[in-house]
């Protein structure tokens, strides 16, 4: 039998029992297990082969489960869960002492986000406890956004993937902290730097290592295919340097018509919000083709745009 199921309920059964589920969210999948289990939580870990100093987003299925776990939330951050949740903003919020230190990384502060997808928030609705969700990929790998993509990482590590389909924006939530009072932005990702922007104006942007020990796995490389990957604005040109080389592309809007190589086009129609929600798939795809090199072409640095620069880049060799 597939690992590959809508069943909400076995879904719940697995979890109370301190197993994994892969979940499916609007941004990628997520390889979820209860926050309070220390067994499930050692498991996300040990699955994910990932380092114990990168903390894990806490999911929640409603903004009065988020006092359960924090001590303050400051006003700019009312705001922004007032105006984006349920949706793909995560918030860095004081924790409180319930929150086991091994899912903040001994922070004291905690990652948290209302998922908006319907099963998941089904599924949290059915539940007692928090789900802690990294994305459901082996450390530094391209982030799932189908079930398939998941069960080709773990089918032999987790007992069940619950069925979401496709996610609708297909890169991982924008994650906003606070200095004192002030948002900071620690990731770029699916909701837009402008559309935070509009609601409590201009915000710093601290998402490098060096910049910002307060974010800790915002890693150089990293969202990375097995393939050499380059990241350029012009993808003709790239594609001379690499003469006798098997070669695939990765193009905004525009075929390149260029015989012998093997192109994916993002959006046809130029939606940055679709070729958001194609961008893994398509890492995945020419990932899987045995290549010599992957090229990319950079997208307008603005909106969804500059949230895919930022993947690809740190999906390159440098
Ligand atoms: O869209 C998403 O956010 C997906 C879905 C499944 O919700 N999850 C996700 O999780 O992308 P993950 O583990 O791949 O990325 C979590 C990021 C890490 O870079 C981590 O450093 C940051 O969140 N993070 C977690 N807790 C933090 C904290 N207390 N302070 C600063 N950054 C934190
Ligand atoms: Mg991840």
């Amino acid at each position: 039998m597939s690992i590959i199921s809508k069943d909400i309920e076995k879904a719940v059964q697995l979890l109370t029992d301190a197993q994994l589920v892969a979940i499916p969210t609007e941004t990628v999948y997520g390889l979820a297990g209860n926050i309070y289990s220390e067994k499930a939580i050692h498991h996300i870990f040990s699955t994910k082969k990932r380092p114990f100093f990168n903390p894990l987003i806490v999911h929640i299925p409603t903004v009065k489960a988020l006092e359960k776990i924090v001590t303050h939330i400051p006003e700019k951050a009312k705001l922004l869960a007032a105006a984006f949740w349920p949706g793909s903003l995560t918030l860095v919020l004081k924790k409180n002492s319930s929150v086991p230190d091994i899912i903040t990384a001994g922070k004291d502060t905690v990652a948290v986000r209302i998922p908006n997808h319907p099963v998941t928030l089904a599924l949290l609705a059915q539940l007692p406890f928090p789900l802690a969700a990294p994305s459901a990929n082996p450390f530094g790998s391209i982030s799932p956004t189908k079930p398939e993509h998941v069960a080709r990482y773990f089918k032999n590590d987790i007992q069940m993937i619950l069925d979401g389909g496709s996610c609708a924006n297909g890169i991982e939530s924008t994650i906003i902290g606070f200095e004192k009072e002030t948002p900071i932005l620690y990731r770029l990702g699916a909701l837009t730097l402008e559309d935070i922007e509009a609601v409590v104006g201009k915000i710093t942007i601290k998402n490098k290592e060096e910049e910002s020990p307060e974010a800790p796995g915002m890693l150089a490389r990293h969202y990375a295919p097995k393939t050499s990957t380059f990241l350029v604005q012009d993808v003709a040109a790239e594609i001379k340097k690499h003469t006798g080389k098997k070669i695939g592309v990765l193009v905004f809007k525009t075929t390149l018509n260029i015989p012998d190589i093997i192109e994916i086009i993002l959006s046809r129609d130029g939606s940055m919000q679709e070729a958001a929600s194609n961008l893994y798939a398509a890492m995945h795809a020419l990932d899987a083709q045995q290549l010599d090199v992957i090229i990319a072409e950079k997208f307008p640095e603005f909106g969804l745009g500059k949230s895919m620069n930022d993947r690809l880049q740190r999906a390159t060799f440098k």
